[in-house]
């Protein structure tokens, strides 16, 4: 699928896993999910343009890099949090901003209740953040409101897709790199992704 990296890693799999077992209460839930965010930061900002820097060590210069943009890391609340710490402890110069949205139990319809983002987002690397991609939804409705303040690079960093999700993205943002871990079978008829993981937000703070 053109513009989804499906990251394999052995250890993001083996979490995936762990999480997907309905056995794995909230405290593991966390500390996995924050786990896998981390590994798959390493995908998600490989492309990232860098630009030279020459420093000095403490013996003679040496040429290096240094990455060209800033970043802003932005958690669709409440799941994406989940993400969050785990990849501002790789990035600790990255901003914050967050997208609260909800989607409403039998429309399916994401509504936004929260908005704080920084200014100038036209200047940074942004890396939206949510581990589901259900009916994809929430991922438009966040991608809309990027666009509107003119973001100009970003991409998703997502834990479990469905196809339909990842379908209605394309046909809104036909370019928007998106990085999983997989891509599931289908959606249940309550918008759940099956196999999926449940409910990410109500195992992640133990609803
Ligand atoms: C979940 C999840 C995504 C969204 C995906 O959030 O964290 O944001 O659903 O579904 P979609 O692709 O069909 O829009 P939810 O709205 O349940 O809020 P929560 O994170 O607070 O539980
Ligand atoms: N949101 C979730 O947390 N899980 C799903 O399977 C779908 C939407």
């Amino acid at each position: 699928m053109k513009g989804i990296t499906i990251i394999k890693h052995p250890l993001v799999q083996h979490n995936l896993t762990r999480l997907r077992d309905k056995r794995t209460g909230p405290q593991e839930f966390r500390r996995v999910l924050s786990e896998v965010a981390a590994l798959m930061l390493y995908e998600a900002t490989r492309s990232f343009a860098v630009r030279p820097r020459r420093v000095s060590t403490p013996l003679a210069p040496a040429n290096g890099f240094e990455l060209e943009r800033e970043v802003v890391l932005v958690p669709v609340l409440r799941a994406g949090l989940g993400m969050l710490d785990s990849i501002l402890q790789l990035i600790p110069h990255a901003r914050v901003g967050f997208i609260g949205l909800k989607r409403e139990e039998t429309t399916l319809r994401a509504t936004f209740y929260h908005k704080s983002l920084p200014p100038e987002l036209s200047r940074f690397e942004v890396i939206l953040i949510d581990p589901m991609l259900a009916t994809g939804g929430s991922a438009v409705a966040a991608m809309d409101l990027l666009t509107e303040l003119d973001v100009k690079r970003v991409r998703l960093v997502n834990l479990v897709a469905a196809p339909e999700g990842i379908r209605l993205v394309r046909q809104h943002y036909p370019s928007l790199p998106i990085f999983t871990a997989a891509v599931d079978k289908k959606l249940n008829s309550k918008g759940y992704i099956l196999p999926g993981l449940g409910d990410a937000g109500d195992r992640l703070f133990g609803v």
